[in-house]
């Protein structure tokens, strides 16, 4: 069950959802451990889950995840025993989860404290002795704020997923018509989502760049199959209409009011940074921005995938011709936020694919 469902099951009494949190608290020193759990519990929570070393809290943490049953606040003492520190679980969870973590240590180091704080979003940071009275209100402040964040996050997710799945169905509507784009819409959403909040987009605006993706090419169902799925060259009539597929688009879902954000993104996802593409010739930075993103996402997924027109090809070789591309055809700050986000998603699953490999020794 995941966070959601266990609130909607319970009553809508504020104190009680806080109450019903997941509380884990991992630290080797018993007698600090036992005095912060039976904190908690005199405060009125009661899923309290403890461990005493790096190794099996990670696993803890992992599974409960896995499970749908992540934690509302993690207590982590940074010095433990065994191979896993606090450090390295914080480190690997702040990248990709988001549970609040509050590091309690014996060891007033500044420099790790401002580290934590700073970089590693940790939602706070105490040194022993615990001040309890103050340790405790934080905490409860920490569940809170991560308690209803979720719920209204839920409540707007539920009526944004209804339109999205209606934009879905209109993607593989078009889809149909060209077995060969199959999943296309679907990459070019991710990609383009990918890029744009490493160009410093977020909340709604993060959520409209993933939609443009989902619909950059739905003006193709104007366009005939036998132009779309044609193996050989086009004509130049051919071309030419397949070029009127941004304008389709834009001309379908411009009366959607929702969708007035994206609108110049989808109508000009095939413009060029040099000026040479259509269908209004823009050059640099006159393209939108969600339109160049949308343009590298867009290509970067039809290099790596089959088409009636080519072979996929290698990422590594994708990547080379973004590279080559970038300054003519895509805008070359675009380009530098899809490589630097290929990379970091590498790093990450290479990191989480070495963790996992190090629980699973310690466990054998
Ligand atoms: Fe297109």
């Amino acid at each position: 069950m995941d966070y959601t469902s266990r609130v909607d099951n319970k009553t809508n009494d504020i104190d009680d959802i806080v109450k019903a949190a997941r509380i884990f608290i991992d630290e080797d020193d018993l007698d600090v451990s036992s005095v912060v759990k039976k904190t908690f519990e005199r405060e009125g929570f009661s899923d309290i889950l403890t461990a005493t070393n790096g190794d099996s809290a990670l696993k803890i943490i992992l599974e409960s995840i896995s499970e749908r049953k992540p934690f509302d606040l993690i207590i982590l003492d940074l010095m433990l025993p065994g191979s896993i520190t606090g450090q390295d679980i914080y480190r690997q969870l702040s990248s990709t989860v988001d549970i609040p973590i509050i590091i309690i240590t014996a060891l007033p180091d500044k420099e790790t404290q401002l580290d934590a704080l700073q970089y590693l979003d940790v939602e706070d940071y105490f040194v022993k002795p615990l001040e309890m009275d103050i340790f405790i209100l934080k905490a409860e402040r920490a569940i809170t704020r991560r308690i209803f964040s979720s719920k209204i996050n839920a409540s707007n997710k539920k009526s944004q997923k209804l339109f999205l799945n209606i934009l879905q169905v209109m993607a593989k509507v078009l889809e149909a018509k060209d077995p060969y784009t199959r999943f296309h819409s679907e990459n070019v959403a991710k990609y383009a989502r990918q890029i744009a909040r490493k160009c410093g987009y977020s909340g709604e605006r993060l959520e409209m760049i993933q939609i443009a993706g989902i619909l950059h090419d739905f003006g193709k169902i104007g366009i005939t199959e036998m132009v779309l799925n044609k193996t050989g060259s086009l004509t130049d009539p051919e071309y030419l209409a397949i070029q009127k597929h941004p304008l389709i688009a834009s001309t379908i879902l411009e009366p959607i009011e929702e969708l007035s954000e994206v609108i110049f993104d989808i109508k000009h996802h095939h413009e060029r940074f040099d000026g040479r593409g259509y269908p209004g010739k823009l050059a640099g930075e006159d393209i939108p921005l969600g339109a160049r993103i949308l343009c590298a996402a867009d290509s970067f997924d039809a290099m790596t995938s089959n088409r009636s027109y080519h072979k996929s090809m290698s990422i590594e070789d994708a990547r080379e011709e973004m590279i080559r591309c970038s300054g003519t055809q895509f805008d070359p700050e675009v380009v530098k936020a899809f490589l630097d986000v290929q990379d970091e998603e590498q790093e990450k699953k290479d990191r989480l694919k070495l963790l996992k490999e190090k629980v699973n020794e310690k466990n054998k």
